[in-house]
């Protein structure tokens, strides 16, 4: 999709996903599963589970018990049902605008009321959550009974500290608001950050469902297969008794494979992968305050995304718009992340050094005042 919904001179840095080579295993695995001819009904695999419990307990430190996690086929079916599973119709839900943009579509698609917990933006350019602004969003909505939380957060990539959660969890403790963290950047984190899984926060597991995969990380959204990990046993029985095992269908033995071997094997390359984007980063940031003084953003603690505000540059109201003409570059429109997001495009620096300098080259002239 990245790279073939446009004409053949666009460069692609729109859609989440990276370019790079995955870890040798995966390939293999699916190798083996085409050889074997294993196409036909398989049993949902257990070494998922056991897969990711040890992937999060070497990367983030973060005991996973396997029995808690129940396979989704990809990680938006883990938010989604999870919303469903910690809510009633007609309950509000907490979103927190400018977001990942199918979260505006979470609380109708489920029937519930969203509710927009808006990031703030301090004069260094830097988003933030403010937890008194959620205090007052829970006093004037007292239907508010989950947060769906995009953490890290994407587009702006913040990643939030663990004292903050450790407030965040104590106030929706209060407010008998339950917790859907959607984890799926959670390896892509950057020196200097710490990342804090939201069921390591003391509080959290008795209202939290937490949905990742390995498609940010290993770029493998296509082999659809997910996890969503319930924070205790009473919290997955609801999981288990609002959907039986049937209603949300299964992963395929090629998703499953893929994954067991990424979560399995993928630990080095995942340095390395964090690594090169971490200087990718670093010399988008340079050239960007270099070359293009008039735009404004924050470094990302997280992801791949960078979240500029070209709202100063001329190109109007559908700034990626004008850019992907002008500059044929394809770059994602801000305004679909919501309020906050005007005047903004996300761009996508997934790729090799070679090919961010070309973006930014094509980009630059057209990113003047
Ligand atoms: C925050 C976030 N959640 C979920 C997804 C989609 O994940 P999946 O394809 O597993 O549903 C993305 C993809 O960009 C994302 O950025």
């Amino acid at each position: 999709m990245k790279w073939s919904d446009h004409d053949g001179d666009v460069l692609g840095a729109w859609v989440a996903e990276h370019d790079f080579d995955r870890p040798s295993e995966v390939a293999a695995a699916l190798h083996r599963v085409a050889d074997l001819g294993a196409w036909g009904y398989c049993r949902t695999d257990p070494d998922v589970q056991r897969a990711f419990s040890v992937w999060a307990a070497e990367r983030h430190g973060w005991a996973v018990d396997p029995s808690l996690v129940t396979l989704t086929v990809d990680s938006i079916q883990a938010v989604w049902a999870a919303t469903a599973v910690l809510s009633e119709p007609g309950d509000g839900v907490i979103i927190t605008p400018p977001v990942y943009f199918p979260f505006h579509l979470l609380a109708r698609d489920v029937g519930r009321e969203q509710l927009d917990w808006n990031l703030r933006r301090d004069e260094s350019g830097r988003w933030d959550l403010d937890l008194d602004d959620l205090r007052a969003l829970l006093a004037r909505s007292p239907n508010a009974r989950v947060l769906a939380m995009c953490h890290p957060h994407n587009p702006t990539g913040r990643v939030m500290s663990a004292a903050w959660l450790r407030e965040l969890v104590e106030i929706c403790a209060d407010h008998d608001v339950s917790i859907v963290s959607d984890e799926i950047h959670a390896d892509l984190v950057y020196p200097g950050t710490e990342f804090t899984p939201m069921l390591t926060v003391p509080g959290a597991a008795e209202r939290t469902i937490v949905a990742t995969s390995t498609g940010k990380t290993f770029a493998m959204s296509g082999l659809r297969c997910a996890v969503a990990v319930a924070g205790d046993p009473a919290v997955k029985q609801r999981w288990d008794a609002t959907f039986g095992d049937l209603l949300l269908g299964r992963p395929n033995r090629p998703g499953m494979d893929a994954t067991i071997a990424a979560w399995s094997h993928g630990g080095e390359w995942t340095d390395g992968l964090v690594a090169y984007l971490d200087a990718g980063r670093t010399r988008l940031v340079e050239r960007l305050r270099a070359e293009a003084p008039a735009v404004r953003f924050c470094r990302p603690e997280a992801t791949y995304l960078l979240w500029l505000d070209v709202s100063a540059c001329g190109l109007g109201e559908a700034p990626a718009e004008a850019l992907l003409a002008r500059a044929r570059v394809s770059l994602s429109e801000g305004s679909i992340f919501g309020a906050g997001g005007e005047g903004h495009v996300r761009l996508n620096f997934g790729t090799s050094h070679e090919l961010c300098d070309r973006i930014l080259d094509r980009l630059v002239p057209h990113l003047q005042p």
